[in-house]
């Protein structure tokens, strides 16, 4: 399976979706086709990307199944829309769209890097988060995380704000474990004490952490 297949496996029946950056648009098909959702919104930034997804999807576009919207982040998405994806950005252009509109009412996000400061800016929103996972595919670890404007308030560990709710799932311990690799090839080289003694904490940290020490 790629990316997309296993992260559309993430994704919930709704009334209304929308795939927010949905460039091709395959996500969105994938909703339609399995009887998911009603309705749903196709948007991205890029008039060039959003066309694919246009062309992909052009049945439910006549049919006014799908509306297609240019637009930055949620702009053009309504506010009770059931359930956004957004996936294949970096964390911070998440949250740049996320306060420059709102928490959807439920939400897929995945983002390609900076998971960390995602979580903390949803807890700070007081967004419940359902799933915090990573998933994996060929030699590449994927962050998943949904949930919803409202509800409970998860806690958060400072293991599980680094690396996800689901530290004990195979492919998690597996992230864990790349990470550190990474880590200890890092500290080979030259670098200033202040820098290398970070270094050295991080790797102790996600030490702890493989050996359920956190
Ligand atoms: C790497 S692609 C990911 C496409 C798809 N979501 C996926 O996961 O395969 C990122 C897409 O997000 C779009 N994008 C980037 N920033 C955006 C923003 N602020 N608002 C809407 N779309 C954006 C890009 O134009 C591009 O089509």
């Amino acid at each position: 399976m790629n990316r997309l297949d296993i992260l559309c496996s993430y994704l919930d029946k709704c009334e209304t979706f929308a795939d927010v950056g949905c460039d091709h648009g395959y996500c969105t098909l994938y909703m339609l086709k399995n009887g998911l959702c009603g309705q749903a919104y196709i948007s991205d930034i890029s008039e060039k990307c959003l066309s694919k997804a246009e062309m992909l999807l052009r049945d439910f576009i006549a049919e006014g199944k799908v509306v297609s919207e240019c637009c930055d982040g949620l702009g053009k998405i309504p506010y009770d829309c059931g359930q956004v994806l957004i996936a294949g950005m970096g964390g911070e252009e998440i949250i740049r769209i996320l306060e420059n509109s709102f928490v959807p009412e439920r939400f897929v996000f995945q983002p390609m890097k900076n998971a960390r400061q995602l979580r903390e800016f949803l807890l700070s929103r007081g967004a419940e988060i359902t799933y915090d996972g990573v998933f994996r595919c060929g030699d590449k670890f994927y962050f998943v995380i949904k949930g919803g404007r409202v509800g409970y308030k998860s806690v958060y560990s400072e293991a599980e704000l680094e690396f996800g709710k689901d530290l004990k799932s195979a492919d998690t311990k597996a992230y864990i474990e790349n990470e550190l690799v990474k880590k200890r090839s890092y500290s080979e080289r030259k670098m200033s004490a202040e820098h290398r003694a970070e270094l050295t904490a991080q790797i102790a940290f996600i030490k702890r952490v493989l050996e359920n020490e956190t």
